[in-house]
């Protein structure tokens, strides 16, 4: 190359260099703050990295910041978005799947519906057995999806027509099935572990105090916990409960409930609750997770507290966040703010909680959000006067 050549060439990259400075100058912020590709690679590249929102009815009149990651907005309409492309990207890599294979889940709808999202992207058959009582969209939805669909009366865990048992016993008799296991697996630990819990850390720069959720499989709640817990020991972490769950008195008290109640030994099964998504009366793996190291009287080390809410309290809130944010959630996402509220008032103003709105009310339709399917089981649906309609709840534990 001759000087003249060269010294164009060294201008060039010169300009090239400033330029793109310029342009990453005028980039516009990200929502995160994480450069992410302008453009998703397929549907699954939409999956994670939502946002936190600030819930403002709620932090106005508690002088708290009360943030909510916003899981909704993933494509497949909830949180349950990061596991299944994690389970499906692991077993991928592990050969655990291939082409022609068949996905088979135990789930009350949100996990079937990324699950299958997920599957038909990447080219696979999924079948859902989901619980009888739950909301009927969810099964319209995973149909439309190109999943099968069947749903089973309800049964304890320890009867194997219990929707979970069914999908594992589906899989087996399958040729090619493999069963997806979230109550169980590791991989649903891991997904929120390496997504979910480091985007909370980022968007807040750290700075908070508590974090709150429900537990369905208990995945999100152990790994957030977990890792929130690793970076500051301070941040206190809380379990939302619905009524009915035997959850929350096994963090506040050491145990689920008297032994003869315990699933299976019951005529009643799973959760007596409208809340489809959270509370359980079994311990899963994954929440496991957060008991290890015992604690007074053998509760968990791990979590500062329980706080259980009420399927009346959690229809007003589902109401009042329409009313006075705009905000349109599903009933595990009103649980957690009638707890975010209350751990508000335990620790004063000036205090930063956050937690999560996990999927929209699109989803309830038919049963939570329906005016007249409420009322007809003896509940109000009237939108609460004020906040003060929620009584402080007892935070024990701490
Ligand atoms: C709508 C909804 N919210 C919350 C949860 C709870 O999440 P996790 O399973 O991580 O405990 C679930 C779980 O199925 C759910 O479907």
């Amino acid at each position: 190359m001759d000087k003249g050549a060269a010294c164009s060439l060294a201008l060039g990259l010169t300009a090239a260099a400033l330029y793109g400075g310029w342009r990453l100058l005028r980039a516009p912020a990200l929502p995160d703050g994480e450069s992410q590709p302008p453009i998703a690679d397929g549907v699954t590249g939409l999956i994670g990295n939502t946002r936190l929102v600030r819930i403002n009815s709620l932090s106005a009149a508690t002088g708290c910041e009360i943030l909510a990651k916003a899981e909704f907005l993933n494509p497949g309409g909830s949180s349950k978005d990061r596991i299944a492309l994690h389970v499906v990207e692991q077993a991928e890599r592990s050969g655990g799947l291939a082409p022609g294979a068949c996905l088979f889940e135990g789930t009350s709808g949100s996990t079937g519906i990324s699950l299958a999202m997920v599957a038909r992207a990447r080219g696979y058959a999924c079948h859902i057995v989901m619980p009888s009582d739950v909301a009927v969209e969810k099964s319209q939805l995973l149909e439309r999806l190109g999943a099968t669909v069947e749903r089973v009366p309800p049964r304890p865990i320890v009867d194997p027509g219990h929707y979970v048992n069914v999908a594992r016993a589906r899989a087996l008799a399958h040729s090619q099935g493999f069963f997806v296991d979230q109550f169980e697996t590791p991989l649903n630990f891991d997904a929120h572990w390496r997504s979910t819990a480091p985007e909370i850390w980022r968007q807040t720069g750290g700075r908070l105090h508590a974090f709150v959720h429900g537990a369905g499989t208990g995945g999100t709640l152990a790994a957030v916990t977990c890792f929130l817990k690793r970076q500051n020991p301070e941040v206190r972490c809380f379990l939302a409960d619905p009524q009915g769950s035997g959850l929350a008195n096994r963090v506040n008290h050491g145990v689920l409930f008297a032994d003869t109640e315990r699933e299976g030994t019951r005529r009643r099964h799973q959760v007596d609750s409208l809340v489809e998504g959270v509370g359980l009366n079994r311990l899963t793996r994954n929440f496991a997770r957060l008991l290890q190291g015992g604690g007074p009287r053998g509760a968990s080390s791990l979590l500062d507290g329980a706080v259980s809410v009420s399927d009346a309290d959690a229809l007003s809130m589902s109401r009042w966040l329409v009313a006075n944010d705009g905000l349109f959630v599903g009933c595990s996402a009103a649980v957690n703010c009638v707890a975010a509220l209350s751990i508000a008032r335990h620790l004063g103003p000036g205090h930063t909680i956050v937690t999560v709105l996990a999927d929209s009310g699109h989803r309830h339709l038919t049963k939570f959000w329906s005016d007249e399917a409420m009322a007809a089981l003896g509940y109000s649906v009237k939108v609460p006067d004020s906040l003060d309609h929620f009584a402080q709840l007892s935070l024990t534990g701490e």
